[in-house]
């Protein structure tokens, strides 16, 4: 077995109390407590107004932000919005993107709801969103190596598809997406790739190549609070877009000074023209810390590469168990194929997983369950022993 790699983010640096196993970032991830004591230091400003020096303790704290994350997607700040979550990151795109009656949006079955119902609700203004079937028999058929979701998807492009958006990790099944051959290709048919990025964010290196917005919560991976997220996009495709923006998102003349200039354009050409209102400051600055130190320990190529060494580690155990044995060989098959993100998902009966949760909690060990999945969700912080804990206590209880 593959020797497993100290963590790239010590345990200490989270709140977890002995023996805790906290298996459920896909839920929610931990704030380290360096992002709590930044939160508690810029508290500060909001207990004593009179104190708050507006560049150092406002704009500084919206542009480190803005600069954490492009340099943790591998982009330029300049592209980057400050939004409150995946879900107003993709709501700003599906309202103005510049629709005409009879477009079309693709999306795979079995999407979040925050990746659905902004384009569902599009079809008041007279647009249609189609669900794609990823493979064959999907959702009843488990995925499996050999599947190819993005040549199902450019294969379902029609003459009005104008955008297609997708989960690049899915929250249910765990299935990763090629990011990079479907933004290649979208970009060679004329289509936009819109991607919710949040269940891969802070752990998986994503290739924007091709795509024209990547939006993300903070508080999964990225170890942030809920309420703040961010969005990237493509800047040709941003000034395609109605420009959601208020104050915070017009050239700098107001935010400094608080006249509006006459002559000066009413949006900011960079990520801004999408922000709308004050951000919660309090938010921006426990999320940039969580970046900084995702960044520091190498960002999310040292974590993928640990998250991997201990994926490995717990199938390697599960595929000698007589009940997890068949479920190991396919997220195995998956795994070699690079077709999973930090989440492992099992398919098991949902009486069988309900049990195995309570009984994972009297252990304080935490996963989740979605539909009939068992999501365990590795993370920078989590160790070799943590994932022979997890096959002891999966193989205790299911066998
Ligand atoms: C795939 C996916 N998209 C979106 C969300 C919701 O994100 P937000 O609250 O940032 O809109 C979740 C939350 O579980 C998710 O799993």
């Amino acid at each position: 077995m593959e020797i497993s790699p100290s963590p790239p983010l010590a345990p200490a640096l989270f709140d977890f109390p002995p023996g805790r196993l906290w298996l459920s970032h896909c839920k929610d991830g931990p704030l380290p407590r360096a992002s709590a004591d930044a939160m508690a230091a810029i508290l500060q400003t909001e207990l004593r107004p009179w104190d708050l020096r507006w560049n150092e303790d406002f704009l500084d704290v919206l542009n480190a932000l803005r600069e954490s994350a492009a340099a943790l997607l591998d982009v330029e700040a300049q592209d980057i919005s400050l939004v409150t979550s995946t879900s107003s990151g993709l709501e700003a795109i599906a309202l103005g993107f510049p629709w005409q009656v009879d477009d079309e949006v693709l999306i795979p079955m079995d999407e979040f709801p925050s990746n659905r119902l902004p384009w569902l609700a599009l079809a008041q203004r007279g647009v249609r969103c189609r669900e794609v079937e990823l493979w064959p028999g999907q959702p009843a058929a488990l995925p499996d190596g050999e599947i190819q979701p993005e040549q199902r998807l450019l294969d379902a492009i029609g003459p009005q598809t104008r955008l297609i958006a997708v989960s690049w990790i899915r929250y249910q099944d765990g299935v990763r997406l090629d990011l990079a051959r479907l933004g290649r290709a979208c970009q060679a048919r004329g289509v936009h790739l819109v991607v919710d990025g949040i269940q891969g964010a802070g752990s998986m290196v994503p290739s924007l190549d091709g795509v024209s917005a990547f939006a993300t919560g903070g508080h999964k991976g990225l170890l942030g609070l809920q309420g703040q997220g961010v969005l990237w996009t493509d800047r040709a495709f941003r000034q395609r877009l109605i420009p959601l923006g208020t104050w915070l998102a017009a050239p700098n003349t107001f935010s400094q000074s608080g006249q509006q200039a006459i002559d000066e354009d009413h949006w900011s050409t960079d990520g801004r023209r999408l922000e709308a209102g004050s951000p919660s400051i309090v938010g921006c600055c426990a999320l940039n810390a969580s970046l900084r130190l995702l960044l520091s320990v190498g960002g999310a190529a040292r974590i993928e590469q640990h998250i991997r060494v201990l994926q490995r580690r717990l199938l390697s155990q599960l595929q000698a168990m007589p009940g997890w044995m068949a479920e190991s060989k396919r997220l195995t098959a998956l795994l070699d194929a690079q077709r999973l993100g930090p989440i492992l998902s099992f398919y098991r009966a949902p009486e069988v997983l309900d049990a195995l949760l309570s009984r994972g909690e009297a252990q304080s060990i935490s996963a989740s369950m979605r539909h009939s999945f068992l999501r365990i969700a590795f993370h920078g912080w989590h160790t070799a022993a943590d994932a022979d804990r997890t096959a002891q206590w999966l193989g205790s209880t299911a066998a």
